[in-house]
């Protein structure tokens, strides 16, 4: 199996903060502060790595933040390829209110990037011999929304598939060009076929015509806690994962995109890379705030829900 490439291009530092309850003006005593390296195709990445699999990532870093990304990233034993921009890399930020079990999560836009830098984004991207572009996240200020769009043109044109999770325009536009896998959540997918809240039924329907209609060989629609369903030509999944108690959910998205996308590359049945997407994404909510899934409740969930047991 080809590395997974990821791509990242507004990468983060994440620091996750537990305080005993939020107040204004008063000094919020916090635990010691975690951090981790974030960011959609960083994420992804952490994940694939804790499957077992190899990936590499590309993303953006900048000035002293991001130089502090890059010795995280390189912690975490991820294979990279760096991208040096002008701006600062952003952090982000959890804050966890013991006091009503609530997090806040905080996300700055991020720094501009310019057209040098995200063309040197497309390139790194193409530079590296792989299967699967993991393409995740909103695009930084200065990169045209076609971004993706280009992106999955030329990944076609080599015969690499491509997998996109984002939102709004840059979805749309990639969607215009067709990609290999597609991954909204439901106020993505509401946003993007211009809908108000859907049935099951519509949900199916919608994914589907997006196959129908050339947008996507597959559609994941993740539902949170009431799992996904995953849209190919003529079938459709649907698939839950077992009743858990919620930590955090940040990253289960990213989570989700991991499982699968490792199951397609290895290469597994579709029904069983499904379950290990819903499997990753049910085993990141079990961790508090930006820490991901863990690999032993990756493997009981993916056996609650298919009965096989994960050989790898
Ligand atoms: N509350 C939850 N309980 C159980 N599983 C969950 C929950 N939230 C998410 N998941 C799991 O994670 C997967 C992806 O979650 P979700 O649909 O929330 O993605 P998302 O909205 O893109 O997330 P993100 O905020 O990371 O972008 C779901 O399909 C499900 O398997
Ligand atoms: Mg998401």
């Amino acid at each position: 199996m080809k590395p997974i490439v990821t791509l990242t291009l507004n990468s983060s530092v994440d620091v996750q903060w537990e305080v005993p309850e939020m107040l204004h003006t008063k000094k919020l005593r916090a635990s010691n502060g975690i951090t981790f390296p974030g960011g959609g195709g960083i994420n992804v990445s952490r994940v694939i790595k804790t499957l077992g699999g190899q990936s590499i990532s590309v993303f953006t870093s900048g000035d002293f933040v991001g130089h502090f990304l890059r010795e995280m990233v390189d912690n975490a034993g991820l294979i990279t390829r760096v991208v040096q921009i002008e701006g600062v890399t952003r952090t982000s930020s959890t804050v966890f209110d013991r006091s009503t079990g609530q997090e806040y999560r905080v996300t700055p836009p991020g720094p501009s990037l310019t057209e040098r830098e995200w063309q040197a984004c497309f390139d790194a991207l193409f530079d590296i011999s792989t299967d699967y572009i993991v393409a995740t996240g909103s695009l930084p200020l200065g990169v045209p929304d076609d971004f993706y769009a280009r992106v999955s043109h030329r990944a076609k044109k080599q015969g690499r598939r491509v997998v996109l999770d984002t939102s709004g325009a840059p979805l749309a536009a990639a969607l215009e060009e067709g990609v290999f896998l597609v991954k909204p959540n439901r106020g993505e997918m509401k946003r993007l076929m211009g809908t108000g809240d859907l049935g099951p039924q519509e949900e199916e329907a919608l994914a589907q015509q997006l196959v129908r209609e050339g947008k996507a060989e597959v559609v994941a629609l993740t539902l949170g806690g009431d799992g996904a369903l995953l849209a190919t030509e003529g079938r459709t999944l649907r698939l839950r994962g077992p009743d858990v108690k919620v930590k955090s959910a940040v990253g289960a998205g990213d989570s989700f995109v991991a499982g699968l996308t490792y199951g397609l590359a290895r290469p597994m049945e579709l029904a069983d890379a499904f379950a290990l997407g819903i499997a990753s994404g049910t085993a990141t909510v079990l961790t508090a705030g930006s820490e991901l899934c863990r690999r032993q409740d990756i493997e009981r969930i993916y056996r609650e829900i298919t009965g096989k047991s994960l050989d790898v």
